[in-house]
């Protein structure tokens, strides 16, 4: 039987348009701060924005169209967890492309957690001697922390400690493509 996508979810936490106004006023803060003192790199070189996949990448590509200012992307993917709900090993699983010594680099992640996938992030590129790193996560839970990370631009704060899907973020790898983020009907947990 065929199903549509929003069959699943129990209710929207944060709908599109939200996002969508979010994500402007986010690309209109990181262009004016680049344009005006974030930027570090003595040649010059373009923001590098560095996508985490997979959950990552439909807030960067609506955040790096929000941007008016010139840069270049890439994309790292890591594993952040050993059983899928606990954290375990934090795997490089695709690399950037280029060095980035001496350039200005902002990280873009869906969410922040526990803070273990990022903290391993920043470790591995400050020690490439970038010129800057910066973070930016659609949403983050602060109370989930279990180590302290710096994170310079929030989309949203969740303020419960809500199981949530749907741009870029999954359960099961199903949901990334719902416009919107929502939580899941019991049952589409077990389920799935
Ligand atoms: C998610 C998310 C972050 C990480 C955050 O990735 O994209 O990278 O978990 O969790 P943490 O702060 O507890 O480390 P996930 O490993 O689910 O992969 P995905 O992006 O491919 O969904």
């Amino acid at each position: 039987m065929e199903r549509a996508l929003t069959d699943g979810i129990e209710r929207v936490v944060i709908g599109a348009e939200a996002i969508a106004r979010r994500v402007r006023e986010l690309g209109s803060q990181i262009s004016e701060e680049y344009r005006t003192g974030a930027a570090k790199d003595p040649r010059g070189r373009p923001l590098l924005v560095v996508g985490i996949l997979k959950g990552a990448m439909p807030f960067m590509a609506d955040l790096v169209r929000a941007m008016d200012f010139p840069l270049e992307y890439d994309f790292m993917a890591v594993s952040s967890y050993g059983n899928g709900t606990s954290p375990g090993e934090v795997r490089i699983l695709k690399d950037l492309d280029c060095a980035i010594g001496g350039r200005d680099v902002l990280i873009v992640e869906d969410i922040v957690d526990t803070g273990h996938t990022l903290q391993h992030l920043l470790a591995g590129l400050s020690a490439r001697g970038p010129a800057s790193l910066r973070v930016c996560t659609l949403l983050d839970k602060p109370h989930r922390r279990e180590v302290e990370v710096p994170v310079d631009y929030v989309g949203f704060v969740l303020p419960e400690n809500l199981f949530v899907v749907g741009y870029g973020l999954d359960y099961a790898e199903v949901y990334r493509n719902l416009p919107f983020v929502g939580v899941l009907k019991p049952e589409c947990v077990r389920e799935a």
